[in-house]
């Protein structure tokens, strides 16, 4: 693809200018998507689309709408489409987080479809297909679009742009098709991604569910063995390709793992031998947050002697926080902290510590390498990417990942210790087993797990995606 022109579309935009008391500030927010996809920008310098949401982004773009990022060092664009407080509502809120995102993640919240955010959702991705087309300087762009937020998208951008070739990724899970035929707009939403060239999820299994879908609700012909559907003349490619991180550099200038075990412990008022778990997501009702925190419980009450001698902290970057179903989350998580912190607590001693407030990179990374185990409970996740950072910081070859078999990354990770986070005793076991893990053990499951995420790092995930379109944009060109 050298020289081709790439074009990325996702709704949270890599880095936002908010107003602040200190001036403009950029922010970087909290996202699986953007965490993996910023890197692969850097290094293919296209024009990245998306919405601009922070306070102060008007005041950043040129005239075109576009900034250059990253700001300490620019090597791409940033193109902001503006939304209306309507169209956010309706598109953003409503039909991708009340509608498709409880839909596609069985976490047991019911979905919720409005006619009035269904038609906000499609004007908006009419809207960005237009910008794409706007960006776009050449007839045959590679168009990256990323996740639920643009199903409508591939089908728009393929009408005015026919010879584009459109890679759409659906960083979330794709439930199986009774699950998904509950959506009132199902066929319009396979019809729209069915406009893209490549169609990628974390999971074979996601890619199965996805044919099964198509099979079910379109008139189309699938060829299962070579995973391509063909609809209106048009072909698709459906393909897993597991999403990851970027690898990190060797950096001198990187704490400790023991400095970082002190550091950490000392700021929370905690001995230098406390037994530390963390837990790092979004506050969202898919994440297990709950689950865990009653497997702590759990634990405490089987291993008494573990108390005032471990805590959890859970760091939690609020989400979506003008939905209902987010605040009574938050309600209910607060709630459980403290009626769990009085069952145990005993002079300064509190089991768990809740941080709900956004964390840079280099804080998250800090309490990774400071901690014996690093919990990610989901109760289901197109990857999780927590558990690959964790991996990824402990080059201490120390430390146990407890992960759900619900996760996306369960399906590489299998030095890790699984668990159903419905199952709370199995969940309090492995923790256990994670804190009493003797060294030789967790050093033998972290290497493999990291050599692992080293060689099937953010790269090889783009990179195989991209040889893909390459191939499939040769052929094109032999054919025509
Ligand atoms: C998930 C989604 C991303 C999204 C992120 C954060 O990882 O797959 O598309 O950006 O959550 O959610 P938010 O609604 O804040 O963008």
């Amino acid at each position: 693809l050298a020289g081709d022109e790439v074009l990325v579309v996702s709704n949270r935009e890599p880095y936002l200018h908010a107003r602040t008391r200190k001036g403009i500030e950029v922010q970087r927010p909290a996202s699986g998507l953007v965490t993996a996809v910023e890197p692969v920008m850097r290094a293919c310098s296209g024009t990245w689309i998306a919405h601009g949401s922070g306070s102060a982004d008007k005041e950043t773009v040129d005239r075109n709408d576009r900034v250059a990022v990253p700001p300490s060092n620019p090597s791409y664009t940033l193109r902001r489409v503006w939304l209306t407080k309507e169209e956010e509502k309706g598109y953003y809120y409503g039909f991708a987080n009340e509608g498709l995102w409880p839909l596609c993640h069985i976490a047991h919240v019911r979905p919720v479809f409005r006619s009035s955010d269904w038609e906000q959702y499609e004007a908006v991705n009419q809207h960005f297909a237009d910008a794409v087309v706007k960006e776009a300087r050449t007839d045959d762009p590679v168009v990256l679009v990323q996740d639920y937020h643009f199903a409508l998208l591939p089908r728009m951008v393929k009408e005015q742009l026919p010879k584009a070739t459109i890679i759409t990724f659906w960083h979330i899970p794709w439930p199986n098709p009774e699950s998904f035929g509950i959506c009132p707009w199902r066929e319009e939403i396979l019809e729209g991604l069915l406009g893209s060239t490549i169609l990628g999820f974390h999971t074979q299994l996601h890619c199965k569910n996805f044919l099964e879908t198509v099979d079910r609700y379109l008139e189309t012909r699938i060829e299962h063995e070579a995973s391509t559907i063909s609809y209106g003349g048009k072909l698709t490619q459906v393909k897993h390709y597991p999403i990851s991180i970027a690898w990190p550099e060797p950096n001198s200038e990187q704490p400790s793992v023991a400095e970082c075990r002190k550091t950490i412990r000392e700021e929370h008022g905690l001995p230098a031998n406390h037994l530390l778990a963390v837990g790092v997501d979004r506050l969202d009702y898919t994440k297990g947050i709950i689950e865990r925190f009653q497997a702590i419980e759990r634990m405490l009450e089987l291993h008494p002697d573990l108390v005032g001698k471990f805590t959890m902290i859970q760091i939690a970057a609020p989400t979506r926080s003008s939905l209902d179903e987010y605040q009574n989350f938050e309600t209910r998580v607060r709630t459980l902290v403290q009626r769990i912190n009085n069952r145990f607590a005993s002079g300064n001693y509190q089991p768990l510590i809740l941080k709900a407030e956004h964390h840079d990179s280099e804080q998250v990374t800090r309490y990774y390498r400071a901690s014996e185990t690093c919990l990610v409970t989901s109760l289901h996740d197109g990857m999780n990417l927590v558990a690959k950072e964790f991996i990824a910081a402990r080059d201490d070859d120390r430390g146990v990942l407890v992960l759900s078999q619900f996760t996306g990354a369960a399906r590489e990770l299998h030095e890790a210790l699984m668990v159903n986070p419905y199952h709370i005793e199995q969940s309090a076991d492995a923790l256990y087993r994670a804190l009493t893990m003797p060294e030789a053990e967790q050093s033998e499951r972290m290497r493999s797990m990291r050599s692992l995420v080293k060689d099937f790092n953010i790269y090889r995930w783009a990179g195989r995606m991209l040889l893909d379109a390459a191939r499939l944009r040769q052929r094109e060109r032999i054919m025509s």
